[in-house]
């Protein structure tokens, strides 16, 4: 099939090239001119596992192209996917500017019948809203799809590829066809692909987010309980994860949920709900524990040095908001690290791929480390941020040795407590004894 991916973004990119790999034609449109002419001359500006072979492979046998002219990536596209930001706006709700402006343009260009589908988050009503801005400008027949994507970053070509499941939200029978064929090749394991009305598809994707976002949130509070009483959290955690009902996955307690997409897209449906009369009370309070759950490390490590932590230097693994990406959008650390500057200490940090991010957005107000020992030369502690594989079996005696306090605050409980005891380290994790 011929297709065209409006935003070249994380989103866009890897449904792009994911789309050409089982032979489809597919052109990705971006206003961004820089970016283009990077990806035409085969340069990738995402870190994404795997995606580089794909996005090279496709470029070579000529199915992925990329171009700044909507109106030559749509001319031939029987499908276009609109893979655009939906930032929130000031009220916390979607800001779908750069979806309706598109579908605008869209529409005063296209001569032939188009589906036209949203792959951005986008709140519910948004498919009826992209219909009306295609409508004021054309005749031409088309129809809107609403069809969400779940991919995790650092995971996104697998779960293209491999999808648990394929949402697709249309009433039209002719778009129904075209989507089913296309996803066939990516559901051959037999995983469903659910056909459902848009508002429901477009209301699965945030009940998804915003339920997953619960469930680490429900962890977090469990954790908490846990210090108090004296369990043990990952006890307690496969006690429960071993029921089906509940799962293993997405049970893990940390520092707190981030990214770019559990944090926006719980705010959108609170605001949505709110909207249509409803209080969404469980979400609000995830959006309230989360919160203080970000600063919980920075509490812990406050407690520890009896509040005084001016001119004290600790060193900080982890600033991804997850391990695998370079994204730092809403990435916990970034809260640790406000509250340890405000405090009057210093910072220097590691993580494999999000320096650079953190670089743009805070500059020299943290120091940068070239591998995570270095990191620790002195520090009154380390603090444990994100899971990066590379933290997860340090040299304990190097470590010990760079530190000056033998002290690791750890926001992803890496490490075996009797291990800690062992190395004579102070350890203190999430949910577990110190
Ligand atoms: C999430 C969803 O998992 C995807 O299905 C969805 O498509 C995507 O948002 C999106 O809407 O685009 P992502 O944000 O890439 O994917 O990351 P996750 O792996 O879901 O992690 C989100 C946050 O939850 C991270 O901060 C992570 O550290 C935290 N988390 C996750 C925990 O604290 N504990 C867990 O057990 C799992």
């Amino acid at each position: 099939m011929k297709i065209a991916v409006v935003g070249t973004g994380y989103v866009g990119l890897v449904t792009g090239t994911c789309l050409a790999e089982t032979g489809n034609q597919v052109i990705c449109v971006d206003i961004n001119a820089e970016k283009v002419k990077m990806m035409q001359d085969g340069k990738l500006p995402i870190y994404e596992p795997g995606l580089d072979i794909l996005f090279h492979r496709n470029i070579g046998q000529g199915r992925l192209h990329f171009t700044t002219n909507l109106g030559e990536a749509i001319e031939e596209a029987q499908i276009i996917f609109l893979a655009l930001p939906t930032p929130p706006g000031g009220d916390g709700s979607a800001d779908l500017s750069y979806v309706l402006g598109a579908a605008k343009d869209i529409g005063k260009l296209i001569k032939d019948y188009k589906v036209v589908v949203t792959k951005s988050t986008v709140p519910v009503g948004t498919a009826d809203k992209v219909r009306a801005a295609m409508d004021s400008q054309t005749k031409v027949p088309f129809d809107v799809v609403s069809n969400p994507e779940f991919l995790r970053e650092g995971v996104a070509v697998e779960d293209f590829m491999k999808p648990d499941r394929v949402v697709i939200g249309t009433t039209s029978e002719r778009a129904r066809k075209i989507m089913g064929e296309l996803y066939a090749p990516y559901v051959r394991q037999g995983n469903p692909v659910i056909f459902m009305d848009e508002r429901s598809s477009e209301l699965t994707k945030y009940a998804a987010n915003s339920f997953l976002a619960t469930k680490i949130t429900f962890m977090n509070e469990v954790a908490n309980l846990c210090e108090l009483v004296g369990a043990d959290v990952d006890m307690v955690r496969k006690g429960i994860g071993s029921d089906e009902r509940i799962g293993r996955r997405f049970l893990f307690p940390g520092v707190g949920y981030g990214g770019s997409c559990f944090p926006k897209d719980v705010q959108a449906l609170v605001k949505s709900a709110d909207e249509n009369q409803y209080n969404f009370k469980i979400l609000n309070s995830v959006i309230e524990v989360n919160e203080t759950q970000k600063k919980i490390l920075f509490e812990k490590v406050k407690k520890y040095f009896d509040g005084e932590l001016a001119g004290k230097k600790f060193a900080l693994w982890g600033l991804a908001f997850k391990p695998e990406t370079d994204d730092v959008r809403e990435a916990p650390a970034l809260y640790i690290i406000d509250e340890l500057i405000n405090a009057g200490a210093t910072v220097t940090a590691f993580d494999p791929e999000g320096m650079d991010n953190v670089r743009k957005m805070i500059g020299t107000k943290i120091s940068y480390a070239a591998d995570p020992y270095s990191a620790l030369h002195n520090a009154d502690a380390l603090l444990i941020v994100t899971e990066w594989s590379l933290f997860r079996n340090p040299d304990f005696d190097q470590v010990a040795k760079l530190l000056k306090n033998k002290v690791i605050f750890d926001g992803r409980n890496l490490y075996d407590l009797q291990k800690m005891l062992d190395c004579g380290f102070y350890y203190n994790s999430i949910g577990r004894k110190i």
